[in-house]
């Protein structure tokens, strides 16, 4: 078979299984390890292959390339339409975000107050960015409270890499604005 020398989205998923077992519940250490393989599978362009096209999830499409059975890693693309930002949300996991098509405005917050008061956090807006294709970054708790939102009127696409089963994971989301946390489940952004 003819090779470009790509690292391709199969070969990721190995070295992310093997990271993970390695890791052994460090999930530092999986995101040290993993951010640089991410930063080279976002240009593979067998990404788009139909034949991980997954079940839109929450209204967004979806490309899944694998489900670990233990519910530990899960790795697919998310096709964030125009005028759908994401609410300001977290994971609850370690995971790693890399943008591999369209613009993606995104917004990292860090949690300011000590979390006494059951329902409401104190938000500080770290950095709000335009990413574009190569852009990689972590989210690792309690620093992993973000917005995604599509800019211009094509669709952008970022691959998800993280520690958990997100349709199976009770996470957050946030107003800024107001402080209010309301917990969620299943939902994959
Ligand atoms: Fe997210």
């Amino acid at each position: 078979m003819a090779t470009t020398g790509q690292y391709t989205i199969d070969e990721f998923v190995s070295a992310a299984k093997e990271a993970v077992q390695a890791a052994n519940g460090n999930r530092q250490q999986v995101v040290e390890q993993l951010q640089p393989l991410v930063e080279k599978v976002v240009w593979d362009d067998g990404l788009f292959d139909e034949k991980y096209r997954a079940e839109p999830e929450n209204g967004r499409p979806r490309y899944l390339y694998h489900t670990e059975d233990d519910g530990s890693l899960m790795v697919y693309v998310v096709e964030f339409v125009p005028g759908m930002p994401t609410p300001v949300h977290d994971h609850l996991t370690w995971g790693l975000i890399g943008v591999c098509g369209g613009a993606q405005k995104t917004a990292r917050y860090q949690r300011v107050d000590d979390g006494s008061k059951p329902g409401h956090a104190d938000l500080k807006l770290l950095s709000e960015t335009v990413l574009n294709r190569g852009a990689v970054y972590p989210l690792l708790p309690p620093n992993d409270i973000h917005r995604i939102e599509t800019v211009g009127d094509q669709p952008s696409y970022s691959l998800h890499v993280l520690g958990v089963d997100l349709g199976r994971q009770h996470r957050n989301i946030f107003d800024p604005a107001t402080g209010e946390v309301t917990a969620i489940a299943g939902q994959g952004m």
